[in-house]
């Protein structure tokens, strides 16, 4: 297995991702929002990239049925009913429901992945599932996609990644790119400290002067949720369970 782990998804374009096994992370927050969301309940995510889109795609859903969700700068926006904290995503809120979320970063790599012949949805809650299906696929080419922020690296991506590969490596022979070699090395070192290391991010610290902490927390919460999400005709949903363990 080869496994590619990219910074950013500005570093990619659709066509060098069409036909390859892609997991997409954007770990603080639409990565770990979707897996929340999948996990209470929610029937299955459109990931899109503006308001606009979000309202124009579903005006024609039943409105009972139907979310949206999302952030701009890190907050809610303006008519959109659920910002982009996973701690909203319970299932009294998600259940049943479809939900279209639009994010700065997380949505616009699902986006660029649409092309890929496999998209996992990726995320410290549910990294080892994550790895485990990889295992079990044993594709010939992986790509690892980190989501940044704004064209620039996020650690708490590169640990999500490193976390997933550490599970592969354990499992199956790998050449990765040096980008892995860092996000293995990086995760291995800190695994026992992600809160005090994540807090230090850029991410970590507007969630805090935001007054979204919780939200940090929850996002480390490493495989609080051992759900397989996939993105198949540009929707997101949950593998069912005897195809995600099998
Ligand atoms: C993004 O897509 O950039 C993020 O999920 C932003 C956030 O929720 O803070």
């Amino acid at each position: 297995m080869y496994v590619e782990v990219i910074a950013t998804h500005q570093n990619v374009t659709p066509d060098e991702l069409e036909g390859r096994y892609v997991v997409v992370i954007d770990t603080l927050r639409a990565t770990s929002t979707i897996v929340t969301a999948l996990a209470n309940g929610c029937k299955q995510v459109f990931p899109v990239t503006s308001v606009n889109e979000a309202r124009v795609l579903s005006s024609s859903w039943d409105p009972d049925k139907v979310l949206l969700g999302g952030e701009g700068h890190g907050r809610p926006l303006p008519g959109v009913f659920l910002g982009n904290s996973p701690r909203a995503y319970t299932t009294d809120v998600v259940a049943g429901k479809t939900l279209f979320l639009v994010t700065t970063n997380g949505t616009v790599a699902l986006h660029k992945a649409q092309k890929a012949a496999q998209v996992l949805v990726g995320s410290l809650l549910n990294g080892e599932t994550v790895a485990n299906r990889i295992i079990r696929d044993d594709p010939d080419d992986l790509v690892i996609l980190c989501a940044g922020t704004q064209g620039q690296f996020s650690l708490e991506d590169i640990i999500t990644a490193g976390k997933i590969l550490g599970h592969i490596w354990e499992n199956r022979p790998a050449v990765v790119n040096e980008l892995a070699i860092a996000a293995f090395q990086l995760f291995q070192f800190n695994q026992h400290q992600l809160a005090p290391l994540m807090a230090q991010t850029v991410h970590g610290r507007r969630l805090a002067e935001m007054g979204d902490e919780a939200d940090l927390a929850f996002c480390l919460q490493e495989d609080r949720f051992p759900v397989l999400a996939h993105q198949a005709v540009a929707r997101v949903c949950l593998l069912p369970t005897e195809q995600a363990f099998a």
